[in-house]
């Protein structure tokens, strides 16, 4: 999309411009993508310190960035995000991930980039869903800890999401600083909060405000919802929540609801039910070391963590949500609330590497499984020959299977590549499930 301007400042700084383009739906935010990424750095024949200028929402500087992690095991990178997701929360962090067998984020690193660059007239031509999703986030980074920031929110809440953060034309210069302001103080309380906390090893999170529940949820409904609204059904859940302990005021809880009411961000869906909440409870504890640490705004503005909440708890809670619910919009669900196919897609020329994955993954399970020892060494130019005229990728992980049988010694070592050689296998076309059942999905 900004591909001409890219290329005019490269021109006008007599620069050479090597550009991999890509169009990355959460599909396609897999190891076949970052392995294309790698194949276009060798290609372009980075130099070793040399950093990779990564352009994109928070799913290609994630995807890209793993890449510049893995590429020589280090390689710089510089990120420009394009979202308002990217530039207020994924850029401000140094993970980056793909999604691996089903799971979001398994596979990943922590890469801090040489510089993140944030252009907020990138937002002139997102999509207004795609604003939303990152408007949530800022409800969740002030409520829980800058008020000022929340009162811009409320004030500017319509014109804010309508102008794109203030920067489609026509926007009132009020709004575009109002913007400004939110944004600023918003990464600021982030930086703060996060940056003694990089390698998250503390699990009192305040930036976890809404992100309790809605992992497990966002994923439930038959279409999933997009991020920013599972994790807003998840806050204002919580603030329910809170507001039922008297952590938070009625005027409080109140207003909290009424903005993500305004921003058409979704408070509630039928299926976020006490189920869900069981699940997600359970889940939760696994990845926060036993504890709930649910995060409450309290008073709005800063935050407490919640451990001691039973099961009759939530579910009150739960019942007293859902009531308060009928008096909003659409009972609390929010506009455009699912992912479609600009979240979801493929890359535009990915399908045809899927496939040549599936058929290769398939095809080196059958021959690992029926294997000996000895045929193991030919195992890896069967899997090559088999990808013969395909594209890349498949080449590319076929080119690992190469290299681990090419390391084949003896018998002793022979059984162990073969058992190499079955975890590839396995691995692959469990990815490949993974893929095929995240396009169920
Ligand atoms: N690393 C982190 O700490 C971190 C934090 C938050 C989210 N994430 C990850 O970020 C991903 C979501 O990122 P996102 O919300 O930015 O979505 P995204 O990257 O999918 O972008 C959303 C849509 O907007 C389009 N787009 C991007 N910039 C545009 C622009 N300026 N104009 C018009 N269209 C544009 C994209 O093509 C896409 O269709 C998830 O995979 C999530 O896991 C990572
Ligand atoms: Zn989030």
């Amino acid at each position: 999309m900004y591909g001409k301007q890219i290329e005019k400042y490269f021109e006008h700084y007599n620069l050479e411009l090597k550009v991999h383009k890509t169009k990355i739906g959460e599909k396609a935010k897999t190891i076949p993508t970052f392995l294309s990424i790698v194949d276009s750095m060798t290609e372009f024949g980075i130099y070793r310190k040399e950093p990779v200028l990564v352009v994109g929402g928070g799913l290609v500087t994630d995807v890209a960035g793993f890449a510049c992690a893995a590429y020589r095991r280090n390689t710089n990178f510089i990120r420009v995000p394009t979202t308002v997701i990217g530039l207020i929360d994924a850029s401000v962090s140094i993970k980056v991930a793909v999604n691996y067998g089903n799971y979001k984020n398994r596979l990943g690193a922590y890469h801090a980039p040489m510089h993140t660059f944030l252009d907020f007239t990138f937002l002139r031509t997102l999509p207004k869903a795609q604003i939303r999703n990152g408007f949530a986030e800022l409800i969740k980074i002030s409520s829980c800890s800058h008020l000022a920031t929340f009162d811009l929110l409320d004030k500017y809440c319509e014109e804010l999401i309508n102008t794109g953060f203030g920067r489609a034309d026509g926007a009132a210069d009020e709004v575009r600083d109002a913007a400004d302001k939110i944004n600023r103080e918003g990464i600021h309380e982030m930086l703060k909060l996060e940056t003694p906390n990089l390698h998250e090893i503390g699990l009192d999170r305040v930036i976890a405000y809404g992100h309790t529940w809605s992992p497990l949820h966002e994923l439930v409904p038959e279409t999933p919802l997009r991020h920013g609204h599972a994790i807003s059904i998840d806050m204002a859940y919580s603030a329910t929540l809170a507001n039922c302990r008297k952590l938070l005021s009625d005027a409080e809880h109140r207003r909290i609801l009424n903005l993500f009411s305004r921003a058409g961000l979704s408070m509630d869906h039928h299926q976020f039910d006490e189920e869900i909440l069981d699940k997600g409870t359970a889940a939760i504890l696994k990845t926060r070391d036993g504890k709930l640490r649910a995060a409450v705004p309290n008073p709005l503005g800063s935050c407490t963590f919640l451990n001691d909440v039973d099961h009759a708890e939530l579910t009150a809670a739960l019942r007293r949500h859902k009531e308060i619910m009928k008096d909003y919009p659409r009972n609390g669900e929010g506009l455009e609330a699912f992912v479609d196919a600009s979240d979801t897609g493929y890359t535009d020329n990915n399908q045809s590497e899927v496939e040549a994955l599936e058929t290769a993954a398939e095809e080196a399970g059958n021959l690992n499984g029926s294997m000996d020892g000895t045929k193991v060494v030919h195992g890896g130019h069967v899997i090559d020959g088999s990808v013969d005229g395909l594209n890349g990728h498949a080449d590319g992980v076929n080119g690992h299977a190469n290299g681990m049988n090419g390391h084949v010694k003896d018998d002793s070592d022979i059984i162990k590549e073969k058992k190499l050689a079955n975890g590839l296998a396995k691995g692959l076309t469990n990815g490949v499930n993974g893929f095929t059942n995240g396009a169920k999905a």
